[in-house]
């Protein structure tokens, strides 16, 4: 009855049904999982909010494949605030970065074809591939005092069938971010393969320190055909909006064909409603008030945690420059799974066991910096317990 591209694993795994019965049976939990920002605890600009909802424009229909005009002129200022001058006739509304992927995979990929993609990364990749018909070719990152893309692994996991090299900007969950030098290495693979550059940089504006070495944006890049990723669900903390955008970028004997052959995919959906297109400007300019408080938090949740890790710990965090995580290096004596499983159970704790990211190692837990800040310290404390008296 069904494509075999859904022939997913549909019972849940042995964590999900323990959080599910703990929370079915009410038991209180502190959960260092929570990365929705709208149930964080934040001050959200709700007037703004509503009123950008409320455009009368938004009653009469001009379709337009790329989404309205005005809106793509308030993420080309988005960029220019970065020193990217963008024309918004490269860019495209979607509704959410999910729906941006797919549109990139439809471009480039046919059924069978291989997306390279970093690992440890975001989980959803395995899905946007597979109902893409692509499959995904993961290239390591290692860890040496900080990420950085192992280039010679990613070469050689560059076969004929491969359309393009994915790179996430920070990535979630290590908070990396590309390094220019890393970026020619890259360009230079694209060049020599023909294949593209796809960026996820929806949690670029989230950095803890500057770094001259990190690229900017991936936004501005004409070296190869480049697609680069974006949207309000973290640039101004509202996922509930589903408004994000790609912009199409690169050479002149790719770009043009690039754009005409978007334009069709975007044309055939036209999923962008003009409500939301018109709300966009006015809910952009609302991360003025948000990105302070969340780097606020990610900055003193991280500093909170380093205070607890400074004495003599069987606990490290791995380096983070950026993004909303912060990942925990425990010892081997368990898996990742069993750990976060003793912790929901015995602690109350919930927290990411690092397969959930495809780590290639045990030994790693995953944790939002967004969490608030009792929480986070009493789950802290608890991990930090639990550890100690097992190890
Ligand atoms: C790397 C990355 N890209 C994209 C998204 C989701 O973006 P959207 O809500 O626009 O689909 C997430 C959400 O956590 C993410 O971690």
């Amino acid at each position: 009855m069904f494509a075999s591209r859904t022939n997913w694993l549909l019972t849940p795994n042995r964590l999900s049904r323990e959080i599910e019965e703990l929370r079915r049976k009410r038991l209180p939990l502190l959960d260092l999982t929570e990365s929705n920002p709208t149930k964080c605890g934040f001050a959200f600009d709700k007037q703004a909010i509503l009123e950008a909802l409320a455009n009368p424009q938004a009653l009469s229909y001009a379709p337009d494949p790329r989404g309205m005009l005005r809106a793509r002129q308030a993420v080309a200022s988005y960029y220019a605030e970065r020193g990217i001058t963008l024309d918004p006739g490269r860019i495209f509304l979607t509704t959410s970065t999910s729906e941006a992927y797919s549109y990139v995979f439809r471009l480039l990929a046919d059924p069978g074809d291989t997306i390279l993609v970093p690992q440890p990364s975001y989980p959803l990749f395995d899905f946007l591939a597979g109902l893409n018909d692509v499959r995904v070719i993961p290239y390591p990152l290692i860890y040496d005092q900080g990420w950085q893309i192992d280039l010679p692994a990613l070469e050689k996991r560059l076969q004929p069938d491969a359309r393009a090299i994915l790179v996430v900007h920070p990535n979630n969950p290590t908070g990396s971010f590309v390094r220019q030098s890393e970026l020619a290495e890259l360009l230079a693979l694209c060049q020599g393969h023909d294949v593209a550059l796809v960026a996820d940089e929806v949690f670029a504006d989230y950095s803890l320190a500057a770094d001259r070495q990190r690229v900017v944006s991936h936004a501005a890049i004409t070296e190869a055909l480049t697609f680069t990723l974006s949207g309000l669900s973290k640039i101004s903390a509202l996922p509930q909006m589903k408004l994000a955008w790609l912009v199409v970028n690169g050479p002149p004997q790719h770009l043009p064909g690039g754009l005409a052959r978007m334009e069709i995919i975007a044309d055939t959906y036209l999923s962008m409603s003009a409500p939301l297109a018109l709300a966009l400007p006015g809910l952009l300019e609302t991360r003025r008030t948000l990105q302070p408080q969340i780097l606020e938090r990610v900055a003193s949740n991280l500093h909170l945690l380093d205070a607890r890790l400074a004495s003599d710990q069987p606990v490290s965090r791995l380096v983070v420059e950026g993004g909303w995580y912060a990942i925990l290096r425990l010892p081997s004596i368990r898996t990742d799974e069993e750990w976060a499983l003793e912790l929901a159970r015995k602690d109350g704790v919930l927290v990411h066991p690092g397969h959930f990211f495809d780590f290639g190692s045990e030994g790693h837990l995953v944790i939002s910096l967004l969490t608030e800040q009792e929480v986070f310290q009493e789950g802290i404390v608890r991990i930090l317990t639990r550890v100690a008296s097992s190890a």
